[in-house]
């Protein structure tokens, strides 16, 4: 089986669901750019019917960019469609992505159709997106709570129709893991064509479970997984690319997957979305956190400094990062001191570290991060005017 998964960034268009993230079009043009010099396969780039405003973001971001392929989100309606296409038809590499529910629930209460209208709609859609465009997606929103077999039957009929992606949503973060993973391998042998198309999984994070959603359904043999940087998105947003990416590169062994993503620019982007959207990244945040590759116990630090991979699985490098980060605080060590004293420029005998250590745990006791100008005073004090 293929192992290179297509990473559909939507963090211009999911990702600006997320309250309080909306952007404007030259900053998404901005967004846009570094998304494809990270490597991204496709970047979803809004949804044209929603406002004017969205439909000339998504016109302009098509025109911005080259190698990557820019999807437009539209419903499965004919002037959804139309003002999807207007909007990405310049684009070097277009793609519409249109959707429909297909959940009991979301049938019945959301759009007060029975099934066969649903299927009959999904088919007219996609038959007519095709009609402009060779690359169609098609996603069953709130597919994850979806009867199984009715999924099969809208995604044989959607490939039939022309569909090259099919997407199965976990739209409201319900799925776990294993459950997720075992509808990806029923759907992937139970609907027939699904040799035709890709299958993709797009996942939301209400119980904090998007990655590992995502992750089981590669493993599964899904391979588009929709993302966005930081996972920033609707409610407790959607699944992060960096998260993906770096577990499918540090586990090779476990996924045998890869990406077309030049993880050294994960962080620049990180920070670039991190600005202009205002949206603050934990600092316990896997890859991206201030504290993603910050060490602060002593114990630690002194491993880090006589072997890295002592206490880190990655390198800040490959993620863009400069180098890791100790931390100096009361619980630092000797030879974390040392080290950042050497990386000062002093070179100091081991009694005078004795001395400077003693005060440093003194001053840690009182403040919550020493700084450098902190252990310039002590030793200004204890070294140099002693
Ligand atoms: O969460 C979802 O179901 C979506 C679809 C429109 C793909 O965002
Ligand atoms: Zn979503």
């Amino acid at each position: 089986m293929n192992n290179r998964v297509i990473i559909f960034d939507t963090t211009l268009r999911d990702g600006e669901q997320s309250p309080g993230a909306s952007m404007n079009t030259q900053e998404k043009i901005r967004i846009a750019r570094r998304l494809e010099e990270l490597g991204v396969d496709v970047i979803e780039a809004g949804f044209p019917a929603a406002s004017d405003g969205d439909f000339d973001a998504v016109r302009r971001i098509a025109a911005s960019v080259e190698r990557v392929q820019v999807a437009a989100l539209c419903r499965a309606s004919k002037g959804d469609i139309d003002r999807a296409w207007e909007a990405i038809k310049e684009a070097k590499h277009p793609r519409i992505h249109t959707f429909l529910a297909t959940s009991e629930l979301h049938m019945k209460y959301k759009l007060q159709m029975d099934r066969e209208t649903v299927l009959r709609k999904a088919v007219e859609a996609v038959r007519y997106a095709k009609t402009l465009t060779d690359n169609v997606e098609f996603s069953a929103e709130d597919g994850s709570r979806s009867d199984r077999d009715f999924l099969c039957r809208v995604f044989a009929a959607v490939i039939e129709a022309g569909a090259t992606t099919v997407n199965l949503p976990d739209t409201v973060g319900y799925a776990v893991p294993e459950e997720y993973a075992a509808l990806v391998r029923y759907v992937m042998t139970r609907t027939p064509g699904m040799d035709k198309a890709v299958l993709s999984v797009h996942c939301h994070n209400d119980l904090g479970l998007a990655t590992a959603n995502t992750l089981a359904a590669l493993a599964a043999g899904a391979r588009q997984a929709e993302v966005t940087i930081n996972g920033i998105g609707e409610r407790a947003g959607n699944t992060a690319l960096e998260e993906v990416v770096m577990a499918i590169n540090t586990r090779k062994n476990v996924f045998g997957l890869e990406t077309g993503i030049d993880t050294t620019k994960i962080y620049p982007v990180s920070r670039t979305v991190r600005e202009i959207t205002g949206m603050i990244v934990q600092p316990n945040k896997a890859i991206v956190g201030a504290n993603a590759f910050a060490h602060e116990s002593g114990i630690h630090q002194d491993g880090v400094l006589k072997n890295p991979m002592t206490y880190e699985i990655m390198q800040p490098e490959t993620v863009g990062l400069a180098k890791n980060n100790l931390v100096l605080g009361k619980h630092s060590g000797r030879a974390a001191i040392r080290a950042r004293l050497e990386a000062m420029g002093y070179t100091l005998e081991p009694d005078q570290i004795n001395v400077i250590f003693t005060q440093f745990k003194d001053l840690a006791d009182k403040k919550k991060s020493i700084q450098d100008e902190d252990l310039e005073a002590l030793v200004t004090e204890n070294v140099l005017r002693a």
